[in-house]
C-alpha cells in the first residue's frame, strides 16, 4: 500500500491548548477511502487539518505525496494536491451557484474539461434546483452538496472532509458518500473523512483510523477496526449502546 500522506514524529498543540493533541505521531495514510472515527475531542479534526497541510506540526513533519507541507509555497500549491472541506463550512458569494461551479471547474486541475462532467456532477449532487441561487440563499444541506461538488470539479487528488454531510438527510448522506467513495476509487484518488455515523463510515470506507483519548490512533482495514471489541475499547461503551445511540440520533434527526 502506497502512503499518500505521512506523519513523521509530528507534534501539534493549539495556541490556547494546555497539552499537545499529538505528540510524536507516526502515521501512513494509504491511498483510498479512509474514515476518521473516535469519540469527541480525540483529535480527528486536528489530524484532518494536519493531513491537509493547514495545521502545521510544531515539530516533526507531515508529507503529502512525499512533499513536506512546510515546503508548500501557498494555497494554490496546496490545492493542487488537496481539497479540504471544513466542519460547518460556510461561504458567501455574489454569483449564482451555477457560475461558481463552472468557475471552480475551469480553474481546477482536470486535464480535459467537458460540459458533460459538469452536468453529471450537478445531477449527482442534486444541484439542478439551486444553480441560479446564491450560497446565502440555500439550505445548509444544499450548501453542503454544493461544496462536495466543488471538490470533484476542482480535481485535487486528495479530498479531505470534516463531517461533510451532517446536514443531509440519511438517504442523501449515504448516496453522496458512496458516490464520492466510488469516484475516488475509480480515479485512483484518496478520500479522508469524518462522519458522525459509524454505519455510514463503515459502509463507505476501505480503511479506518480510530482515535483514542490516551494513545495514538490505530489504522486498519474497516473489517478490523469495526470489530466490536476494538470499538468498545475506544468508545468506552458496549457496541450495542453505540448502535442504539446512533439509531436514536437518526430517528431524532428524521422525525
Ligand atoms: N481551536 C482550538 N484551541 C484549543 N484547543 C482545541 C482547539 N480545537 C480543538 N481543540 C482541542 O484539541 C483536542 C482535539 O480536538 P479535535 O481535533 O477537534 O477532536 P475531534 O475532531 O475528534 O472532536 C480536544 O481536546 C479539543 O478540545
Ligand atoms: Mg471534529
Amino acid at each position: 500500500v502506497t502512503a499518500e500522506i505521512e506523519f513523521n514524529n509530528a507534534s501539534f498543540t493549539y495556541p490556547e491548548g494546555e497539552s499537545p493533541v499529538f505528540n510524536g505521531l507516526n502515521l501512513e495514510l494509504p491511498r483510498g477511502v479512509v474514515t476518521f472515527i473516535g469519540q469527541n475531542g480525540t483529535g480527528k479534526s486536528t489530524a484532518l487539518l494536519m493531513a491537509a497541510g493547514i495545521a502545521r506540526p510544531e515539530s516533526g513533519d507531515v508529507k503529502i505525496k512525499g512533499i513536506s507541507t512546510s515546503q508548500l509555497r501557498d494555497e494554490t500549491e496546496r490545492h493542487r494536491y488537496v481539497s479540504f472541506i471544513y466542519q460547518n463550512m460556510e461561504f458567501e458569494t455574489e454569483d449564482p451557484i451555477g457560475d461558481v461551479l463552472e468557475f471552480v471547474y475551469q480553474s481546477g486541475h482536470h486535464d480535459k474539461k467537458s460540459r458533460d462532467f459538469l452536468k453529471d456532477i450537478t445531477r449527482q449532487f442534486e444541484l439542478e434546483q439551486v444553480l441560479s441561487r446564491k450560497t446565502q440563499d440555500v439550505s445548509k444541506g444544499e450548501l453542503q452538496r454544493t461544496i462536495l461538488a466543488f471538490t470533484l470539479l476542482y480535481g485535487s487528488q486528495i479530498l479531505i472532509m470534516d463531517e461533510p454531510v451532517f446536514a443531509l438527510e440519511q438517504k442523501q448522506k449515504e448516496a453522496m458518500m458512496s458516490y464520492l467513495a466510488e469516484y475516488v476509487r475509480s480515479h485512483d484518488m484518496s478520500l479522508y473523512f469524518s462522519a458522525h455515523e459509524l454505519e455510514l463510515s463503515r459502509s463507505c470506507a476501505d480503511f479506518a483510523l480510530l482515535f483514542y483519548r490516551d494513545k495514538a490512533p490505530l489504522l486498519g482495514p474497516v473489517a478490523m477496526i469495526f470489530e466490536d471489541e476494538v470499538l468498545e475499547e475506544a468508545y468506552g461503551i458496549p457496541v450495542s449502546y453505540l448502535k442504539r445511540k446512533e439509531s436514536l440520533y437518526r430517528n431524532m434527526l428524521s422525525g
